[in-house]
């Protein structure tokens, strides 16, 4: 197994720099060319930006030689991810140095208000930057750069949803789409950035959640990944950022939703839908929410709950709001609740002052929890977050040599996951041909694992049962019945 592939997480990596495409808008002269990096929100709002700016009549291409606009949606999230992008911004400002000196080059998304200045002064790389709450500025900002200006706005707003934007959906399947429900996020983890570059959490309007899933069963899609930095915290009671509950009416608190109300009302909205949703937190994950995933048929038995550490120590110093006992309660629950249900998990190997006995601890939790699934990453540390105060104290060797022990660790289990399934069937929602076999279907169980089947008569979209006959620890292998 490469293990690359378990070290960078975030969506499908295969995905990771796309460019979008959207229909040739006869009508329209200029062409866009978006690429996305980073996570689920980023690619979802990558199809934001596009249905903004095709209202205004752009199109967009995947041939960067005739892209009149090129946007590169941004991630800040590790060190890495904010390298990889600089290197495309320095790739596209030499296209257009050297071919085309009329194209304009932007910043979406994370990093522009942390390396606004950067880009668009002193190195003078690009010519707008815009934050992940301006998106509707977009097309004023192109009109300034038209009339000879740098363009930026890095504005975070507390009510920003982009609620009554239908999304363009891009580069899909045809089958599987994501839905934004929250936006922000107020944990304050200490190592995190999505704070600073996202704003404050706000959660989505119920109706129009609802409404954008039940236009994609009419669109032929058939599974919806309800999206936020943390689901669970979803509370929608009138609009507005989450902090200010408090401030809103007796009444509106009254009528407000959370996320279990949220996942009741869409999974009885849209019964033919599957329904996962991603990421959970586990300081707010509740037993509400555990009993609804049990209701309802249609919402997958998977749950993503990142830890971060097997340590409450380290814990602490991440301000993850739950210590290790609490993580094995909730744990507990989700097992004692739902008889079949699968477990994945982030966790950062490294964290400032973490000693061999936290690390231990942490091999210690993945053997008790046993994830079908892991995304492990080294710490690295972020400007301006609350950790950059603390020492970065653990050696680069240090890191990598715990990264490769929970890599290994993790590898394990999800291999033992897979034989365990060897022998018995599964519904699988067919999304494609397989990437190895163009004779042989791709697609996913309830708990999130990756089946490759023959194709037969089978095609995207459908529900299939497949027998499992073999697997890697990455893949089942088998036939439909
Ligand atoms: N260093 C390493 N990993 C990080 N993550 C978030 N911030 C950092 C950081 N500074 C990881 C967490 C999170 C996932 C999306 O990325 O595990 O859950
Ligand atoms: Fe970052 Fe923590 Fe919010 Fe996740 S919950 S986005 S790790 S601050």
């Amino acid at each position: 197994m490469n293990l690359e592939k378990l070290i960078e997480k975030d969506i499908d990596e295969s995905k990771q720099g796309q460019s979008l495409q959207l229909k040739e808008n006869p009508h329209s002269t200029r062409k866009m060319y978006i690429e996305s990096y980073g996570c689920q929100m980023n690619f979802s709002d990558s199809e934001i930006v596009a249905s903004i700016l095709t209202k205004e009549g752009f199109s967009t291409t995947k041939n960067i030689n005739e892209a009149d606009l090129v946007f590169v949606n941004t991630c800040s999230i590790r060190k890495k991810a904010e390298q990889t992008v600089r290197k495309r911004l320095e790739f596209y400002n030499a296209i257009k140095r050297d071919e085309n000196p009329g194209m304009i080059v932007g910043v979406l998304g994370c990093m522009a208000e942390r390396l606004k200045e950067k880009f668009l002064e002193e190195e003078q790389l690009v010519d707008l930057v815009i934050g992940p709450d301006a998106y509707r500025d977009l097309p004023n900002l192109i009109r300034e750069v038209d009339d000879g200006r740098k363009a930026v706005n890095v504005i975070l707003s507390k009510e920003e949803t982009y609620a009554d934007i239908s999304p363009v959906r891009l580069g899909g399947n045809g089958v599987t789409a994501f839905v934004s429900i929250t936006r922000g996020c107020d944990n304050m983890c200490t190592f995190c950035v999505v704070p600073f570059t996202r704003g404050r959490e706000r959660s989505r309007d119920p109706e129009s959640i609802i409404n954008e899933c039940i236009k994609l069963v009419q669109d032929g899609y058939k599974e919806v990944t309800l999206l936020g930095q943390n689901v669970d915290s979803y509370l929608w009671y009138g609009g507005g950022a989450k902090k200010d509950f408090n401030k809103a009416t007796e009444q509106a608190q009254k009528k407000s939703v959370n996320f279990s109300d949220l996942l009741d009302k869409v999974a009885r909205a849209c019964p033919e839908l599957r329904i996962r949703f991603s990421t959970s937190n586990p300081q707010d994950m509740t037993l509400e929410v555990i009993k609804t995933m049990g209701k309802h048929e249609n919402i997958c038995k998977s749950i993503h709950l990142p830890v971060q550490s097997g340590s409450s120590k380290v814990l602490k110093a991440m301000n993850r709001g739950y210590d290790r006992e609490k993580y094995i309660t909730l744990i507990d629950n989700i097992k004692n609740m739902l008889a079949d249900c699968s477990l994945s998990m982030d966790m950062i190997t490294g964290f400032c002052g973490e000693t061999e006995e936290d690390h231990k601890e942490t091999l210690s939790l993945m053997d008790y929890v046993k994830y079908e699934f892991g995304y492990m990453f080294k710490y690295s540390e972020r400007p301006n977050t609350p950790a950059a105060r603390l020492e970065d104290d653990i050696p680069e060797k240090t890191k990598q040599r715990r990264l490769s022990e929970i890599i290994e660790k993790q590898r394990s289990h999800a291999l033992q996951h897979m034989q365990e399934k060897i022998g018995k069937t599964f519904e699988v929602l067919v999304e494609g041909t397989s990437k190895k076999s163009e004779d042989k279907l791709y697609g996913r169980t309830t708990h999130n694992s990756a089946v490759v089947f023959d194709k037969k008569h089978y095609k995207s979209g459908d529900f299939v049962m497949v027998y499992i006959e073999d697997c890697t620890s990455a893949t089942l292998k088998g036939k439909a019945i």
